[in-house]
């Protein structure tokens, strides 16, 4: 045997590597990563609208020395297979390079680490030139003439990335400007979604000054967002926690909620699994195929935290968008949120399988037909609720929802079974006769006192009012609801 060492040629190879399958989100995502690992607390991205358009990153993270700038510019710099610090977003050691020449021909790296300051740069045109992996280095003042950089100068520590040549823009468009604005406000988005925890933390990113506000799929902020019981998967000694989310009945949220949400007409796709690598978001909206995306589930999304030393178990592409979990993970995942999520989805949304005598009316108590026979259990979307809800902060709504459960739970099935079989069981109270009529009409009144007060708006309550128990049972109160409801025609 003989040995002949076989380096690859750098210019086929530095093209092939762009095509990884970057969009221009997912690469900048990327970048940000390398950021956040750098303990930055703010990042400046500014792009200025311009026929040839160009991308600057500034982070105020700690910064690469000459021998680690050096480092991190080499393909491979890192070991994906070494155990990573773990609030590393890394892992492949080709992000830096690989994303940003993916959607650009010449990337320049600046970096400033102990008032050293040092810059090298990947341009493609050069590579193919010298037909090697030749990297530019810059002395003091040539580092001045980059754009903006007198922002990375006025800092102690921090790394400036100058992105320009965006060929693959200008390749599918006539109109340049246009197109590379509209993927700065997709990257918005997609920056907004995939680091929110850290931007509600104390992440500062901006875009063109702008600061990018967090889109928290799970709407935490909003009062009537249920946060269930977190649980936790333990696996080969680290540990994957998930937290389910049942978001607000629709009816409670705003043009702003449905935003953060992903849309009004995307809630239904959104549901499921929201995957976070040190709580960087990398897959979402998907219940890996163990449930359906129901319409019955459309307000269920589970948070889960996967800490990056099971990086191995899953695997993650080099892009990070994309996951594919172990079997025997995703079925632990889902096991241990079925019951929190898929259980009292069922009894908020599952309109499909109630078994309902009248579509006009809002029964108090519901009959759910379940796989294995029925349950009773009351109906949250009566006006009488709601009302009240929607008066209550998300700790006391949590309250008022678990009162009623245990209510229902210790509804004594057995004893009324035993009474109503023996006949002991009164007939429902009557709901007719003058002064049963003036004791609803007192009831309804009060609520609608109470409505008013809490700035609710009376004629939605009253048609709420108008189709359920026990008004719309009787007749003459239901004619009074109906005139204070022309009053307002
Ligand atoms: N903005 C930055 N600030 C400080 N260090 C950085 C920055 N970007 C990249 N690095 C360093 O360069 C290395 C290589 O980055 P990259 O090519 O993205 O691979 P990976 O993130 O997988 O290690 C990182 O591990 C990090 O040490
Ligand atoms: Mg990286």
């Amino acid at each position: 045997m003989y040995e002949q060492e076989c380096v690859p040629f750098a210019p086929t190879l530095i093209e092939s590597m762009r095509s990884i399958g970057y969009s221009f989100s997912s690469a900048v995502a990327d970048l940000l990563d390398n950021s956040i690992g750098a303990r930055a607390t703010r990042i400046d991205i500014v792009s200025e609208p311009s026929e040839n358009p160009s991308l600057i990153i500034i982070d105020n993270g700690c910064g690469m020395s000459d021998k680690k700038l050096y480092e991190a510019m080499r393909y491979g710099s890192s070991n994906p297979l070494e155990k990573r610090d773990d609030s590393d977003l890394g892992r492949f050691g080709l992000g830096l390079k690989s994303a940003s020449l993916s959607q650009c021909r010449k990337l320049v790296v600046v970096s400033k680490h102990d008032d050293e300051i040092n810059a090298y740069s990947w341009d493609l045109d050069y590579v193919i030139e010298k037909g090697a992996w030749m990297l530019k280095g810059f002395d003091t003042d040539e580092i001045r003439a980059f754009p903006k950089i007198e922002k990375l100068l006025n800092m102690n520590c921090g790394t400036y990335l100058y992105l320009n040549d965006f060929d693959r823009v200008r390749e599918g468009t006539k109109n340049i400007i246009e197109t590379f604005n509209e993927r700065l406000k997709e990257m918005e988005d997609h920056i907004a979604l995939l680091f929110h925890r850290f931007l509600d933390d104390n992440l500062i990113i901006t875009v063109n000054n702008r600061e990018i506000e967090a889109r928290d799929p799970f709407l935490t902020y909003h009062k009537a967002t249920q946060i269930k019981r977190e649980s936790k998967i333990h696996l080969k000694g680290e540990t994957i926690t998930l937290k389910p989310y049942i978001l607000p009945h629709l009816s409670k949220l705003t043009e702003k909620d449905f935003e953060k949400a992903g849309g009004k007409e995307n809630l239904r796709t959104e549901q499921g699994f929201y995957v976070y690598r040190n709580r960087r978001l990398i897959v979402w909206g998907t219940w890996f195929r163990l449930e359906r995306k129901d319409e019955l589930n459309k307000l269920a999304r589970v948070r889960v935290d996967i800490p990056n030393s099971l990086d191995y178990m899953w695997s993650i592409d080099i892009k990070k968008s994309t996951a594919i979990l172990p079997d025997i993970i995703k079925k632990n995942m889902y096991n241990a949120v079925y019951e929190s999520v898929m259980g009292s989805e069922r009894v908020h949304t599952y309109r499909g399988r109630k078994e309902k005598k009248d579509d006009n009316i809002e029964y108090i108590w519901e009959r759910m037909k379940l796989r294995n026979g029925y349950e009773y259990v009351v109906n949250r979307n009566i006006p009488q609720i709601k009302m009240l809800e929607e008066t209550l902060d998300k700790e006391q709504v949590k309250m008022l929802d678990d009162v009623i459960k245990v209510l229902e739970e210790s509804f004594p099935t057995a004893s009324l079974y035993v009474d109503a079989a023996k006949g002991n069981i009164e007939e429902k109270k009557a709901v007719e006769g003058d002064d049963k009529t003036e004791e609803l009409w007192i009831k309804l009144q009060e609520q609608i006192r109470y409505i008013k007060n809490n700035g609710l708006s009376e004629k939605e309550y009253y048609k709420a009012f108008y189709r359920v128990e026990p008004y719309c049972d009787n007749e003459i109160v239901r004619q009074r609801i109906k005139k204070e409801l022309e009053k307002y025609e």
